[in-house]
């Protein structure tokens, strides 16, 4: 038999593999493409639960029109900044579909920061106002950091960022990062969700999962405002979540099974579609300038393998990584 080696990518490998946002942009629309018709596997991710409020989930996928097979094992635990830990950290594991052999591990961290605000991105593409110019941020860690960098790609008209966290030294920290990097941009620190809200056209709440109670009023989502929160519907109101005249997520069996397990505590709101059907052309994005419409994606296996596939090739074709022996 051969033996078997495994490619072993860290997370300064991946990063040094230069894969830009706007490239990772595409690989998440093309998976997302592939899930509204339906051209994927990916049951609904199970998980355990080793704290109470924490979570390791298993996350398969295969895309076969990508030639992309994996699993995410993946762990967010809210309290880690306090013990100067990341809050998400986890591994990728890529096969091959034609052999089932485990091609490559992976740093997911990385890629779980970069494809989460892919999809915000491509939520804003379809359902927010291509003239959006004010982006209201809350929560200044790495989804705070990410989601700007995505929504830079697909929002030219965006002027003004104002950025709030309950931590002063992250927003502080978040201006000396960002600022050099959008000249284009007013960055501005703001005192209260309230203000990085009202007024934004487009929303992005990035805190954590299990807040005691919303940030975020119904009265400050305003008529033509695309909100994506990524802490399921945690940081927003229940009246809030109801006023979105277009409610999309990415995979509606798993949102609702989160429903059914602590979120959405006054029921689901109607689902417009799946993100993947937006993107694919099944269902309308927005349609008018005064709706308000809302993308809650979970986070899907199939954007993580997408990525992961595309990091894989990169690293062989330039000898980067560890080979370890697996057998
Ligand atoms: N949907 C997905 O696919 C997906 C993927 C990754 C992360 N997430 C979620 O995104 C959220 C952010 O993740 P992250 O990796 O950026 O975490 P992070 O710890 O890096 O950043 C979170 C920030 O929010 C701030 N914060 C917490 N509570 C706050 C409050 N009440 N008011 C203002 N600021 C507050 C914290 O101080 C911190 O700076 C988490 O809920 C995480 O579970 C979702």
């Amino acid at each position: 038999m051969s033996r078997i080696e495994i490619l072993y990518l860290s997370q300064p490998d991946i990063i040094a593999l230069g894969l830009s946002m706007a490239e990772i942009i595409g690989l998440v629309e093309a998976a997302l493409r592939e899930h509204g018709e339906g051209r994927v596997e990916m049951p609904p991710k199970p998980g355990i639960h080793p704290r109470p409020e924490t979570f390791i989930h298993a996350m398969p996928a295969y895309l076969p029109r990508l030639g992309a097979a994996g699993l995410k094992w993946i762990g967010c635990f809210p309290e880690n900044p306090q013990r100067g830990l990341e809050q998400t950290t986890g591994v990728l594991v890529m096969n091959d579909p034609e052999t089932g052999i485990p091609l490559a591990i992976m740093d997911a961290a990385w890629i779980t920061a970069m494809r989460t605000a892919a999809v915000t991105a491509i939520g804003a593409r379809h359902l927010a106002r291509p003239d959006s110019r004010v982006l209201g941020i809350v929560g200044a860690g790495v989804q705070g950091h990410t989601n700007l960098v995505a929504l830079a790609e697909v929002l030219p008209e965006l002027r003004q960022v104002k950025v709030t966290d309950r931590r002063p030294e992250a927003v502080t920290s978040y201006l000396a990062e960002m600022r050099p990097r959008f000249s284009r941009l007013t960055i501005e620190p703001v005192g209260s969700v309230e203000e990085a809200v009202k007024g934004s056209d487009v929303i992005v709440t990035a805190t954590m999962f299990y807040l005691t109670s919303p940030l975020v009023r119904a009265a400050w989502f305003a008529p033509g405002a695309f909100a994506a929160p990524l802490e399921a519907d945690y940081a927003w109101e229940p009246a809030a979540v109801k006023l979105a005249d277009k409610f999309v997520t990415d995979d509606a069996e798993q949102t609702r099974y989160f429903a059914a397990h602590g979120c959405f505590p006054e029921g689901m709101p109607p689902l417009h579609a799946q993100l993947g059907e937006v993107v694919c052309g099944k269902k309308p994005g927005r349609e008018r300038a005064d709706e308000r419409t809302m993308s809650i994606c979970l986070g899907m296996a199939l954007e993580d393998v997408a990525v992961g596939r595309r990091l894989y090739d990169l690293a062989r074709e330039r000898g980067a990584g560890t080979r370890l022996p697996l057998t």
